[in-house]
């Protein structure tokens, strides 16, 4: 079976979301140091381009999680992989993510951080699957609202490959 992806969002577009998003989140956290979390592995490709794009303090750390469950769908209850180097506390933090879908994972990771005492948490994901949604999650920062389709690049994979596209596609088999 031959497989190709097919393009949904091009490199332009994404690069000129993100560019978009950094501006907002400058003017937004003015004043202020903005202390990114990236989610690994999907959502790194996205923070590093977002983080030059803003124009306050930022510092960095990443976390890695997986799901108990089937690896198709997540069952909400999630396991640290990789924790965290620093602390939370004061800090004015922003978890920078790939997708959400379900909702499941990111809604029990927020409540975890929120649980270390940061000022702030705020979340950024460059896409968003609403109608995926089966937990309710405070989206801050989108980077694009898409339809229930399986997508790949910018960070996401499909079985591990894909994650290095430099746009967002949809993997099609004929
Ligand atoms: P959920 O929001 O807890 O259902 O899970 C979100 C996670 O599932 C994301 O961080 C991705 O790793 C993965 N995921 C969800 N939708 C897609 C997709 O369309 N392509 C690739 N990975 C996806
Ligand atoms: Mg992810």
């Amino acid at each position: 079976m031959a497989e190709r992806v097919e393009i949904m969002l091009t490199e332009e577009e994404v690069d000129n979301r993100i560019r978009e998003i950094g501006e907002q989140i400058s003017r937004d956290y003015q004043g202020k140091t903005v202390h990114l979390i990236c989610v690994l592995k999907g959502g790194s490709f996205f923070m590093t381009e977002l983080a030059k794009r803003i124009t306050v303090p930022v510092s960095l750390d990443f976390m890695s999680v997986s799901s108990y469950g089937g690896s198709t769908k997540s069952s909400g209850v999630v396991r640290i992989v990789k924790d965290l180097d620093e602390p939370l506390e004061g800090k004015d933090v922003l978890v920078v993510e790939d997708i959400v879908d379900s909702g499941r994972t990111l809604s029990y990771l927020l409540d975890m951080l929120r649980d270390r005492g940061p000022a702030s948490v705020k979340l950024c994901t460059l896409l968003d699957k609403p109608e995926r949604r089966v937990v309710e999650v405070n989206v801050d920062y989108t980077g694009f609202q898409i339809p229930d389709e399986f997508v790949v690049g910018y960070g996401l994979d499909y079985d591990q490959r894909y994650r290095n596209l430099p746009y967002i596609g949809v993997v099609r088999f004929d």
